[in-house]
């Protein structure tokens, strides 16, 4: 074994990077063992230096992350400061300067991955990210490695935990969407401004990672189409119960039927109970991997957390590690096919569509004439009548989600349609 050390220069250290200092520290005989060289913690770069850190000896903090990069004798920069920017300068500079860099951060590598990956290459070092996608759960490897002979045609997902514990808590308590935030804050499992989970922005950078490696493409942020769940009801639940389905926020990335063009959008959406994905209960996350060769592949666990996202941080500084002492480095982006990202109107799906109409002869004709008119074919209809109210609910068979905008739109115009009121995607069908 070699007895230089491998230098690890730590660009942050709040949940994720305590923990990976931690394992750094309590594993260093095993992680040396596995590498074929031991691995050092050269430097800790943080914002507040005067925090206590246990475990992290005082003489490596520093709050002067640029120089800290710059040393020109790290041989791994791990960044889990998060956000665009230092990160971004941090990563790029890295890279300048001889190290390879293991990033948690998927807002930028969902916004400048491929400018990033650049920069890795032209300098001749690697850029990792496990830990960028669903936590703990081993994914960008496998999709990125041990698939790499396959087709992946779908990639379907819980990649929020905060959002999965909600819908839960919905779902099994028949609680409000504020009730069940409410809880998730107490518990810690969303944040006082919960708005990048709940509102999707988080689902959309991890499903723009995802369909870039599985399609071999480039998918930005601004690709992906993203809804929220804070318009989730326990009406809708109910509703989803009476089809044999729950709700799930699901990030879903698509190769068209024809594979010219991929999709990928972010959306509650129902879900029979019989797939997989609705048995993930609590904070948990899971993707669903249609691919043409190995079939339906399901990875499942932890998607957040100091301790489980640092396993795959670790993960990826050992493989970085092992690349350098075989003077190689691990495969970069591949995006090679160029397919367009179709919009969202594009996306062929079925609908549940609650309506509030009067109740009177003739309405469900008319509604059924504003649907064959848009050629969205419907399945079934339930109609349920009380003092001249009414409520319909439609289920569709597969159509365009375009087409399922504008019948909604006329249906809106009509004298006998008091309300719209939910429209929700059905998967996993
Ligand atoms: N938490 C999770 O469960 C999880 C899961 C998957 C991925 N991630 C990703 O991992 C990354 C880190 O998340 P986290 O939860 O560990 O965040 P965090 O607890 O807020 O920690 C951020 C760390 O970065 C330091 N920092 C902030 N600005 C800095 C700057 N300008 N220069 C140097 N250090 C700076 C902070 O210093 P101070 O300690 O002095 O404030 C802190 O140590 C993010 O990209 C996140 O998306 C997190």
């Amino acid at each position: 074994m070699r007895t230089r050390p491998l230098k690890v220069a730590l660009l942050g250290c709040g949940v994720v990077g305590s923990e990976v200092a931690r394992i750094m520290t309590t594993h260093a005989d095993d992680l040396a063992a596995r590498i074929g060289a031991p691995v050092e913690l050269a430097g800790v770069a943080v914002r507040r230096p005067d925090k206590v850190r246990g475990g992290v000896p005082a003489e490596l903090i520093t709050t002067d992350a640029t120089a800290l990069v710059k040393r020109g004798d790290i041989d791994v920069v791990v960044e889990v400061i998060g956000g665009i920017e230092p990160a971004r300068t941090l990563i790029t500079t890295a890279f300048e300067h001889g190290a390879s860099v293991v990033s948690a951060n998927k807002a930028l590598l969902a916004q400048d991955g491929a400018s990033l990956y650049a920069a890795a290459e032209q300098h001749g070092q690697d850029l990792y990210y496990e830990a960028a996608v669903a936590g703990a759960i081993p994914l960008i490897r496998p999709l990125r490695e041990s698939l790499a002979g396959d087709k992946i045609n779908r990639v379907m997902g819980i990649v929020n935990g905060t959002t999965n514990f909600i819908l839960d808590k919905m779902d099994t308590s028949g609680a409000g969407y504020s009730e069940a935030l409410d809880e998730a804050t107490a518990l810690g499992y969303a944040e006082a401004d919960p708005t990048a989970d709940v509102e999707a922005f988080d689902a959309a950078a991890k499903a723009a990672i995802l369909a870039g490696i599985a399609f071999h493409t480039r998918v930005r942020l601004d690709d992906v189409y993203r809804e929220g769940m804070t318009e989730v009801t326990a009406a809708d639940f109910a509703s989803a119960k009476e089809m044999g389905c729950t709700i799930k926020l699901l990030a879903i990335c698509e190769r068209a039927a024809d594979g010219g063009s991929v999709t990928a959008r972010v959306h509650p959406a129902m879900i029979p109970l019989s797939h997989p994905l609705a048995s993930v209960r609590e904070a948990y996350n899971a993707v669903f991997v249609e691919a043409e060769a190995a079939g339906q592949l399901m990875f499942y666990g932890p998607g957040a957390g100091g301790s489980p996202t640092a396993s795959a941080v670790l993960g990826d500084v050992v493989a970085v590690c092992r690349n350098r002492l075989n003077e190689a480095t691990g495969p970069g982006e591949s995006a090679y096919t160029q397919l367009p990202v179709s919009s969202m109107g594009e996306v062929v799906t079925r609908y549940h569509i609650s309506l509030d109409v009067a109740d009177k002869p003739g309405v469900l004709a008319q509604v059924a004439t504003v649907f064959a008119e848009h050629g969205v074919s419907i399945d079934t209809v339930r109609q349920q009548g009380k003092d001249g109210e009414a409520s319909l609910v439609v289920v569709t068979h597969r159509a365009p989600d375009a087409a399922l905008s504008g019948t909604v739109e006329a249906l809106r115009k009509l004298d006998t349609v008091r309300g719209v009121a939910s429209i929700m995607r059905v998967e996993g069908e």
